[in-house]
């Protein structure tokens, strides 16, 4: 069983194992915030004018460009590590590179046929279109498409149409009566983190799994709507492909063989079975899919009749049908180099005065492709900016209260590597010291901001958005604030996908930003060749105008985190948000015959409450007597509460995720669930006394964190 998902079709997603039309937001924040009656032009002090000022659109342009027109996938260029580096030792930032030995795989050769019963064949192209308009699309070493920690094999069977892939997918299969055993299964992109299309086709017995794009994802915006498509308009280009990794991102994130441990020269490596597939895959074109769906047509259950949400998808003259019968078979071969191979992380560090509150920024450097001008690069892009931002400040004078950490993570693309391997490193001190980790992954790939965040930063993060001007569809009278107010007004909730989840799963407060497309907006190749510079400057944000935008933004919430006196996180904020998890998890059991005693969690959140708004009443006398010594009280509380959350074993299954009030689902891979010991206990084991169980521990978690804010 299973919650049901509401899937808006929507906004675009920062996250870059997210994609873009099907966000699913199975929880937002609870409400919508209150409309900015703040004045404009927004009011700035002095460092913030000078932060703001030193953002140019032309510069940003510049380090876009250097990153898009060099291959760039995990381990593979150590060069512009060096090069990120040396740009925030130029803008005064100590910097170094920290190196880990991991385990990656790269594209060795591949093919993929269709075999018609009457003997004719289809060969599939596995390849994206050379555009003569897009200069990296033809480049000599650009990346084939593939799927990283793919299994090296071959597979040659019937195979099956299984939708987007989901567990209640094959659960419909299976009430549908139809073998699974032994056959190729051929999935949707979109809903579940392609990973887990595979592990669950693998768990169902299959032999291999090809995972296509389909323009059903475009709304409005497809070539059979009338809509050019990449490079001559805004749809989605037929031959592009999502590359992407296939690793089991819900069970552990990180390097597989070293779970739970840094990944150094001569670390031990453990069997990666747990996390990666041992069926070979594949992603393909909707125009290479064509043909393979087609053969299916008349065979098995019509896709009309299948009824799951979003199987039938937009390709002409194909009916998603199940498929059984058919009689036609692919032959997938896959064939990986399996390597221990070194990553380099850039990090760069100004020390504030207070060194044990630390404030992290990260992005990942590493990309599927030689563009990479969205995911990541957009935001690797804007993390130079915020340096030379910095670097502008500094000439005044200006030092940080507290420390600066700016990280350029690699191997981000195989499954979150590098930054899991560097707080695998640094986990003492960053739980010691750490005050809050902001991720900046897709910085802008379209004009929509989009924001989660933990709750204690939901209030700075509003009040900083008031303070950017943000242009928005050739208007510039309004503050990104406006913007993210008309288009959402909420917060995201955390769930997995990029580098803030080792953070995250360790106490530390976060946050994750970007903009993204919303439904008019050009369909952004996410993971495919035409990620480029080229589609940037055409499609995605010509000028830089929303990459000035963002990264003024995170610059302000870096300065206010690191320099203000009273530490502007707010527990409190959680407050409502767990009352809302606790109704839906309400709703959960109300949808099931089982009954859970809640009242444990009800009173741990209530002892949570009082905890938080004693909390703030002591810190308002410390703001209010300059008690610096009472005010590092109230700081470091505010800095360490939400480690309460965490609990060292894990949730069931999944040690590596320790916060027990958020966690990616475990069959979505990127979208949240809350409560999750006890929520997931219920919609996927069915099991009452499990869930009893989690509501003790969760609650135990809610009264260490009130603890920690007891004053
Ligand atoms: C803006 O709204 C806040 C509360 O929502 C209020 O305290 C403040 O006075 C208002 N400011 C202006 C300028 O109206
Ligand atoms: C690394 O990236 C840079 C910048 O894009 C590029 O110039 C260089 O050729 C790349 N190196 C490799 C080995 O691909
Ligand atoms: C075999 O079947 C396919 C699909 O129906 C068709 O396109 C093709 O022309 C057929 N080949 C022969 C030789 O009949
Ligand atoms: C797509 O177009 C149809 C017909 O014009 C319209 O009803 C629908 O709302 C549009 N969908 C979106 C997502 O804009
Ligand atoms: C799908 O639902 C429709 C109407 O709800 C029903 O008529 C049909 O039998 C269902 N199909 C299957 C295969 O269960
Ligand atoms: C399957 O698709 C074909 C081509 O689009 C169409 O002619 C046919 O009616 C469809 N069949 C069903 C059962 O939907
Ligand atoms: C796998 O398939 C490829 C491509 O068809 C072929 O070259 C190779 O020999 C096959 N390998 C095995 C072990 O069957
Ligand atoms: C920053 O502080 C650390 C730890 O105290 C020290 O090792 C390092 O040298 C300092 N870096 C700079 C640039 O001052
Ligand atoms: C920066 O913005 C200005 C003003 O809109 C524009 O003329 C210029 O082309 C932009 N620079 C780049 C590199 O896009
Ligand atoms: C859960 O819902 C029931 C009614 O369905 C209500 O009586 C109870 O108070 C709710 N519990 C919580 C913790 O919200
Ligand atoms: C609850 O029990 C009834 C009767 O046994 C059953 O028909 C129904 O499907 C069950 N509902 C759920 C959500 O398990
Ligand atoms: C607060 O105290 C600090 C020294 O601890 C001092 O520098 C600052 O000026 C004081 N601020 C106010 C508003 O009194
Ligand atoms: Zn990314």
């Amino acid at each position: 069983m299973q919650l049901i998902i509401v899937l808006i079709a929507a906004i675009g997603a920062q996250a870059c194992q997210r994609e873009r039309s099907l966000k699913s937001h199975w929880h937002q924040s609870h409400a919508k915030r209150q409309a900015s009656n703040a004045t404009f032009p927004p009011v700035l002090d002095a460092n913030e004018q000078i932060l703001l000022d030193s953002f140019d659109n032309t510069s940003i342009s510049t380090w876009s460009y250097y990153y898009t027109h060099g291959a760039h996938v995990a381990g593979r260029n150590r060069s512009m590590a060096q090069w990120t580096a040396d740009r925030w030792a130029e803008y005064g930032f100590a910097s170094r590179l920290d190196e880990y030995y991991v385990f990656l795989n790269y594209p060795v050769s591949n093919s993929l046929e269709l075999k018609y019963p009457n003997g004719s064949t289809f060969t599939a192209s596995l390849e994206e279109a050379v555009l003569e308009e897009d200069e990296t699309s033809s480049y000599p070493d650009r990346i084939p498409v593939f799927h990283g920690y793919s299994f090296t094999g071959n597979a040659s069977a019937e195979y099956v149409y299984v939708g987007s892939g989901q567990r209640v997918d094959f659960d419909r299969l299976e009430a549908l009566g139809v073998e699974l055993e032994g056959k190729i299964a051929l999935a949707k992109y979109g809903g579940p983190f392609r990973g887990l299309k595979v592990k669950n086709a693998q768990e169902h017995g299959m032999i291999g799994a090809v995972i296509f794009s389909d323009p059903g994802d475009d709304g409005n915006l497809t070539e059979a709507k009338g809509v050019a498509a990449y490079p001559n308009g805004p749809a989605r280009n037929p031959t592009s492909v999502q590359r992407g990794s296939v690793q089991f991102l819900s069970i552990y994130p990180g390097d597989p063989t070293t779970p739970g441990y840094t990944s150094k020269k001569d670390s031990p490596r453990a069997d990666k079975s747990n996390s990666v597939p041992h069926i070979p895959s594949l992603p393909i074109s909707w125009l290479d899919a064509q043909p393979i769906l087609e053969a299916l047509n008349g065979f098995g259950t019509p896709g009309a009749e299948v009824n799951r949400t979003n199987w039938v998808g937009a390709i002409p003259n194909v009916n998603y049908s199940t498929g059984e019968g058919s009689g036609a078979t692919l032959s997938l071969s896959n064939i990986m180099e399996d390597s221990i191979t070194p990553i380099w992380n850039a990090i760069g560090i100004i020390n504030g005065t207070n060194q044990d509150e630390v404030i992290i920024v990260g992005n990942h450097r590493d990309a599927w492709i030689v563009g990479g001008a969205a995911d990541p690069n957009s935001g690797s892009a804007v993390l130079i900016e915020l340096s030379k931002a910095f670097s502008k400040l500094s000439e005044t004078g200006w030092k940080p209260t507290r420390t600066i950490v700016l990280c350029s993570w690699d191997a981000e693309e195989y499954g979150l590597v590098g930054s899991t391997e560097w707080v695998e490193e640094y986990l003492p001190w960053l739980k010691t010291a750490a005050v809050s980790y902001l991720n900046i992954d897709v910085a802008v790939s379209g004009p929509v901001p989009d924001l989660s965040a933990t709750p204690d930063i939901h209030a700075i993060a509003s009040t900083l958005m008031k303070k950017v001007v943000y242009p928005y569809r050739g208007s510039s009278d309004q503050t990104m604030y406006d913007v993210w107010f008309e288009e959402s007004g909420e917060f995201g909730v955390l769930g997995s996908g990029s580098d803030y989840t080792s953070f995250l799963h360790r106490g530390i407060a976060a946050i994750d930003m970007g903009a993204g497309g919303g439904p008019l907006d050009p369909i952004y190749p996410y993971h495919s060749n035409y990620d480029s510079y080229h589609w940037m400057t055409t499609f995605g944000d010509p000028g830089f105008h929303t990459h000035k935008a963002i990264g003024q933004f995170l610059t302000l919430l870096l300065y206010h985190l690191a320099s203000d006196s009273a530490l502007p996180l707010e527990p409190a904020d959680y407050i409502p948000e767990l009352n809302t998890y606790l109704e839906e998890l309400n709703e959960t059991i109300a949808s099931t015959n089982g009954t859970l005693d809640l009242s444990a969690l009800t009173s741990a959140i209530s002892t949570f409450s009082t905890s938080a708004l004693e909390f703030n009443d002591l810190r308002e006398s410390a703001i209010s007597s300059n008690d610096s010594d009472l005010l590092t009280v109230t700081n470091h509380k505010a800095r360490d509460f939400s480690r309460g959350f965490t609990s060292q074993g894990g949730l069931p299954g999944r040690e590596f995720f320790q916060n027990l009030i958020f966690a990616p689902g475990l069959d979505t891979g990127y979208a949240p669930v809350t409560f999750p010991g006890i929520t997931e206990s219920i919609t996927f084991e069915g099991d009452f006394d499990l869930a009893q169980e989690w509501v003790g521990k969760t609650a135990d978690a809610i009264l260490v964190a009130a603890g920690i804010l007891k004053t």
